[in-house]
């Protein structure tokens, strides 16, 4: 399989269903939905959303239906974590997707409503997805909740308000375990969760996703903190150097580059072994070995 038409070609299918999906039209007022536009449609990987379509794919053989709106979901509150996490009172970082971020194109308070619209359609797409067929309404609930529950204090936010309230300060090891499992490990566990959901998994099933997606998310953002020291601004579209400058709590600040990467490749092999246990594993396995292999 060559992953990087797959990447594209998948990628391609989501940001058609986030158009049709997202408020984008004319209604006023233009700046909210201008700055949700250039905040979307910049270029992401859309990792998140292809995960969970591959995890479904992995265990059913085709996407279930909710597909489309657990992905798109997903996606959109991976959006909003970004635009609020590059605010000049969280990372203030003005350079994201190889473009200004949305605060500095839109200003602050643009920035931070923009980030409250996208937190607030993903639930919309769900309910949505919900009405429509009401078949489906009860694996799209549970998708609700494992989307808000990993969003809100239990995960993402959890995470960025202990990455927030220890930059700076020395911390120990399972503080900075707390962080990247929640921060960022948190979503793309949801992602493979509702993946697994949509497709009626078994108990057995729903735990084998549920582990690919906690050691792929702890692989990506140790990933993700490597590249800030290793990698090169203009593939990756962000500022490299920038977590050391703020006293960010990092994989390579705490246990140095070399240690990070093996950590880094530990997580993935044990995403793999996770997915070899499902019927048609091939497509996991290569992300996992993407997240960590990646340049961008
Ligand atoms: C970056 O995520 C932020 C983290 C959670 C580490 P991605 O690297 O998936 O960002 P995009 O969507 O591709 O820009
Ligand atoms: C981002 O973590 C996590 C969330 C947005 C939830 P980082 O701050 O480390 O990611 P980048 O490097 O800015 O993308
Ligand atoms: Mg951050
Ligand atoms: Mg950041």
């Amino acid at each position: 399989m060559q992953l990087e038409a797959y990447l594209e070609e998948r990628g391609r299918f989501i940001d058609g269903e986030l158009v049709r999906l997202l408020p984008l039209g004319g209604a006023y007022p233009p700046e909210i939905r201008q700055a949700i536009h250039f905040a979307v449609f910049s270029g992401g990987k859309r990792l998140r959303p292809i995960l969970m379509l591959a995890t479904a794919e992995a265990i059913v053989g085709e996407l279930p239906d909710g597909a489309v709106e657990a992905a798109c979901a997903v996606e959109c509150i991976h959006n909003y974590s970004l635009i609020h996490d590059d605010l000049p009172c969280m990372d203030d970082d003005e350079l994201r997707r190889g473009r200004p971020t949305v605060w500095k194109k839109f200003g602050e308070a643009v920035a931070v409503l923009a980030g409250d619209a996208l937190l607030t359609v993903a639930f919309q797409i769900l309910a949505l997805g919900a009405t429509r067929e009401i078949e489906l309404s009860d694996r799209l609930l549970l998708c609700s909740q494992e989307l808000a529950v990993a969003s809100g204090t239990f995960g993402m936010v959890g995470g960025q308000a202990a990455d927030i309230a220890n930059e700076g300060k020395d911390i120990d090891v399972s503080v900075l375990d707390f962080i990247h499992k929640h921060k960022t490990g948190a979503l793309i566990r949801c992602a493979c969760r509702m993946g697994a959901i949509l497709a009626r998994a078994d108990d057995g099933q729903l735990m084998v996703a549920t582990r690919y997606g906690e050691n792929l998310g702890m692989a990506f953002q140790i990933a993700d903190d490597l590249l800030n020291v290793t990698g090169d601004e203009a593939k990756l579209g962000k500022s490299v150097g920038s977590d050391r400058q703020r006293g960010k709590n990092t994989f390579p600040k705490i246990h140095g580059v070399e240690k990070s990467r093996e950590r880094a490749a530990q997580h993935a092999d044990s995403a793999v072994d996770e997915a070899k246990r499902l019927s048609r594993p091939e497509v996991l396995i290569e992300l996992a070995r993407f997240v960590v292999e990646r340049d961008y």
